[in-house]
This record gives C-alpha cells, sequence and structure tokens, in this order.
C-alpha cells in the first residue's frame, strides 16, 4: 500500500443516490423495483459505514422535486420509506444507530411521518453511528429558511445583523450538531449536486461511478473510500 492510500476515514460521506428508474428500466422491470432494489443498497452501505468506521451517513432518498412524478410511484415511495423503517428498527437498535431527517417532513403523509417521528425518538440517544435521511429536502429551501429565521431573530431584537457569519447561518440549518460531509458519493455518472447539501458540501470531495443505485454495495463503497483517502484535502491552502 502506498502512503497515497492510506489518509484518514471519512467521518461524514453523503450520498445521490441515483439511477433506480434506469436499473429498472434495463431489466424491463417498473421503476419501483428499482427503488426496492435501491433500499437494498441502503442497508449495503449502512453496514459497509460500519466496517469502515465511517460514523455519519447521509442519504438523498426524496427531493422537493420528487413530488412531481406519478402518483403511483410516489405512493411507492412513501411504502417502501415505511417498509424500510421497520425492517431496519431492529438494525438500527442492534448497532445503537441514530437516525434523523432533514426536509421538509410536513409535506409527507400524515401516518409516514409518525413512523418516523416514532423511530426518530426511540433513537435519539444513540451515538453508535448516524443516518440522515433527506425527505423532501432542497438546498436552496434550507438556506433560504435560516435566512428567515435568522430574519426573525434580528425582528425580534435577540440578534444584532453584525452577528450574522457562517457560523450564525449554519446554526439555523436543519440539523446543525451533523459534521458537514468530508465525501459526496453520486451513483449513476451525472456530474451534479442537485440541490443537495448546497452549504454543507462546500469542502466535500466528490466521488461519482456509473453504477446505478441499485447495484451499488460493499464492493463499490470500499471503491469510493479509497479513492477519498488517495486525495490531497488542503480546505483552499496551499500545503
Ligand atoms: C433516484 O433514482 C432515486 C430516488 C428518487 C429515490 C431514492 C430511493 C431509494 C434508494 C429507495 C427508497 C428508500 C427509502 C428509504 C425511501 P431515479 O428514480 O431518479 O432513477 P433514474 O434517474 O434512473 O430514473
Amino acid at each position: 500500500m502506498t502512503d497515497a492510500v492510506q489518509g484518514d476515514v471519512p467521518r461524514h460521506v453523503a450520498i445521490i443516490m441515483d439511477g433506480n428508474g434506469r436499473w429498472a428500466r434495463q431489466r424491463g422491470l417498473a421503476r419501483i423495483k428499482g427503488h426496492e432494489r435501491g433500499a437494498e443498497s441502503i442497508r449495503a452501505v449502512l453496514r459497509a459505514c460500519r466496517e469502515f468506521g465511517v460514523k455519519y451517513l447521509t442519504l438523498y432518498a426524496i427531493s422537493i422535486e420528487n413530488w412531481i412524478r406519478p402518483k403511483p410511484e410516489v405512493k411507492a415511495l412513501m411504502n417502501l420509506l415505511v417498509r424500510f423503517l421497520r425492517q431496519e428498527a431492529k438494525e438500527l437498535h442492534d448497532n445503537k444507530i441514530r437516525l434523523r431527517t432533514i426536509g421538509r417532513t410536513e409535506d409527507l403523509p400524515k401516518q409516514v411521518r409518525k413512523e418516523l417521528l416514532k423511530v426518530i425518538d426511540e433513537t435519539s440517544g444513540y451515538t453508535g453511528q448516524h443516518l440522515t435521511l433527506a425527505l423532501s429536502y432542497g438546498g436552496r429551501m434550507e438556506i433560504a429558511q435560516a435566512a428567515r429565521q435568522l430574519a426573525e431573530l434580528v425582528k425580534s431584537g435577540k440578534l444584532e445583523p453584525e452577528q450574522i457569519d457562517e457560523n450564525a447561518v449554519a446554526a439555523q440549518l436543519y440539523e446543525p450538531e451533523l459534521p458537514d460531509p468530508d465525501l459526496l458519493i453520486r451513483t449513476s455518472g451525472e456530474m451534479r449536486v442537485s440541490n443537495f447539501l448546497l452549504w454543507q458540501i462546500s469542502y466535500a470531495e466528490l466521488y461519482v461511478t456509473d453504477v446505478l443505485w441499485p447495484d451499488f454495495g460493499e464492493k463499490e463503497f470500499a471503491g469510493a473510500i479509497e479513492d477519498y483517502r488517495s486525495r490531497d484535502r488542503r480546505f483552499g491552502g496551499h500545503e
């Protein structure tokens, strides 16, 4: 092994899980079959994170733009989310994994939200691993709502405009205690960040693979980590 692959393991990995539809189409299956296999990939990656010592995993599960998909697909995604929560409950408890969400979860159907809040509450004391699902999430919207909250604080006299710095903005994001992602993975080859964690990925390393999300498993995750460890992260500095 060379020095190049001995860098630190990322603390926080964020993933844009793309390509479920294409995976299904290539096999002549309904899109939902791709999403179902995509849920399996989530399980595999969560396990792989544990093996590699990656403490934080954040997944782009549903964007605010996804609501315009055909109604049956949206409904199937909601059902899949509920099934995922039920099936993963034991895994979360056994491994002390804390579940969080970011996004406008108030947009989710009431029953789905209820199930979600239950698991979030039950796992809120865990620190073994941190799984965050972005649900009805949009990065620009997150920053806009942070700006609105800061404006409210100024209006009510609790904050001076001069006190608004990067830390003050970051403190108003959905889950301010999560560290920024070190590595952002996108599957299925698109070179875009698609409105995901716009503030938080400022210094993240990007890794794009042509592999479609349902085919992404432990081996592919290991490849991304190895690539990350060979990077020279300078955070804008020279050395
Ligand atoms: C992108 O594939 C994926 C999504 C829009 C949803 C991600 C959902 C899962 C991985 C499974 C569900 C899991 C939970 C926890 C809800 P795409 O449909 O945009 O693929 P395409 O670009 O090939 O059409």
